[in-house]
């Protein structure tokens, strides 16, 4: 089952209603080193302001909320109140921060009931482009709105605001008007495919925008994948674009030129690097399929030639020591046409019947979700070798919290890819390795990002003591 994009029949509509340019959510700096953040129903129109406003869930009013900005080293408080009526958390993605700050429900904190408050501190070690989303009920959560973008900046910020440019992009499935629809929600044939796909594309909450940039002025665009389980592809070529960091991390300009298109995955962050002498526009196109364009830059007169690129800073990110790892197995089984011999869930194996019943249909080392123990537990500083055998007939985004990773081998096979990443897209059939120093103490999540699989299996934990 495929779900395509379409702009058929959104691009005739907004065009028609004039949209104006956009210039993105709103920036929320931390006063005194604190923001509030309010999880809250938001009635949104995706497809434009004169379109039908869905009923979304959001913060501080916005779908997506508010881009919350820091600097390196610094921790930002953040006066989480939850105005929704179901339990709720919000967790850091690629922050290496403070487990108890991590909020995953049911495992470094409790849901934060409906009217209560919770105050996280979020420290950031590293620079770069994060995002913040819901971790109760992520697969239901997520989809609807709740999450938004996290900046942290270089001690010395590399660009100048007006080139400094967050493009979060999200599917949406909507009926026929542009409607969010809630009636699929939790549909089993998502879980046991592909995840929950949308059939319209938004930047910032809506689809299409015209976004002002100046000419001449090196430009950062900062792309997050905020989809529940779409697997974009970008190619940063057709506008003459480098990648400049993956998840957050730097890598060195041109490092991470692949035979484009590179494949974007799910909760996945991209950095790019461009500049455009001539005034116009140019399309940003998404190519997993015939060329899609998801945004458009209005490149406006700028103050000239900006000459040397800036180059960012790198991250301190200790080294992983593959001679003394401590290695263990993740083998990803089940989900549709896929094998499977038996599912443990709850500590119980799966009958037919109970698979239908609590919606279990992945496993990693024939166990589905959470378990009392987790999967490994290793001391603190000892670098971690996970080699992931991907069995299954889907592709996985696979997540680490609290640490990033470099990938090590692909198919037995050592490579050397140079970016940190927080996740990674594991293929059917490949088998990938990946190593980090596990440096912050806690319990960490270790899940699909595609939510929907999440959540019907593919969720595991470690420890480091
Ligand atoms: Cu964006 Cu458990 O993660
Ligand atoms: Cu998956």
């Amino acid at each position: 089952m495929t779900i395509r994009l379409s702009r058929r029949r959104f691009l005739a509509a907004t065009s028609a209603l004039g949209l104006g340019s956009l210039t993105g959510p709103k920036v929320l700096a931390a006063e005194n080193g604190a923001v509030d953040l309010v999880a809250q129903p938001v009635s949104h129109s995706l497809v434009g302001e004169s379109g039908p406003a869905s009923d979304l869930w959001g913060y501080n009013g916005a779908v997506p909320g508010p881009v919350l900005r820091m600097r390196r080293g610094e921790t930002m408080t953040v006066r989480f109140r939850n105005e929704l009526d179901v339990p709720s958390s919000v967790h850091w993605h690629g922050i290496r921060g403070i487990n108890a700050m991590d909020g995953v429900a049911g495992l470094t904190q409790d849901p934060v009931p409906p009217g209560e408050s919770f105050e996280y501190q979020v420290k950031a070690p590293d620079a770069g482009t994060y995002w913040y989303h819901a971790h109760t009920n992520s697969w239901d959560q997520v989809v609807r709105g709740l999450y938004g973008a996290l900046i942290v900046d270089e001690p010395q910020p590399a660009f100048p605001p007006e080139a400094d440019i967050v493009l979060i992009l999200d599917d949406w499935r909507v009926d026929g008007e542009g409607r969010f629809d809630t009636a699929s929600l939790g549909n089993m044939m998502d879980w046991s495919h592909g995840g929950r796909l949308g059939n319209i594309l938004t930047v910032n909450g809506v689809t299409q925008p015209d976004i002002p940039v100046p000419s001449g002025a090196w430009l950062r665009l900062r792309l997050v994948n905020a989809c529940n389980a779409r697997i974009l592809a970008i190619d940063p070529a057709r506008i003459g674009a480098t990648v400049i960091a993956l998840d957050g991390q730097p890598v060195d300009p041109g490092a991470a030129a692949t035979n484009a298109p590179i494949p974007f995955a799910p909760a996945q962050r991209m950095d790019l690097l461009v500049r455009f002498d001539k005034t116009g526009s140019v399309a940003l196109e998404e190519v997993s399929g015939s060329p899609f364009v998801f945004t458009t830059l209005d490149v406006g007169s700028g103050t000239g030639a900006d000459a040397a690129a800036p180059i960012l800073p790198g991250n301190a990110i200790p080294a992983p020591d593959l001679q003394n790892a401590k290695a263990f197995d993740l083998v990803m089984e089940g989900g549709a046409m896929g094998q499977m011999g038996q599912l443990v869930y709850n500590g119980r194996v799966q009958t037919r019947v109970d698979f239908m019943q609590n919606g279990q249909v992945w496993g990693f080392n024939g166990v589905a979700n959470m378990t009392p123990d987790p999967l490994f537990s290793v001391g603190r500083n000892e670098t971690v070798a996970i080699t992931i055998d991907n069995r299954t007939a889907f592709a996985h985004a696979m997540h680490t919290h609290g640490h990033h990773f470099r990938i090590v081998e692909r198919n037995g096979t050592a490579v050397d890819e140079p970016a940190w990443r927080d996740t990674f897209l594991s293929v059917p059939g490949e088998v990938t390795r990946i190593a980090f120093v596990a440096d912050n103490p806690g319990k960490w999540l270790f899940h699909c990002h595609m939510l929907e699989h999440a959540a019907a299996g593919m969720t595991t934990w470690f420890e480091v003591t």
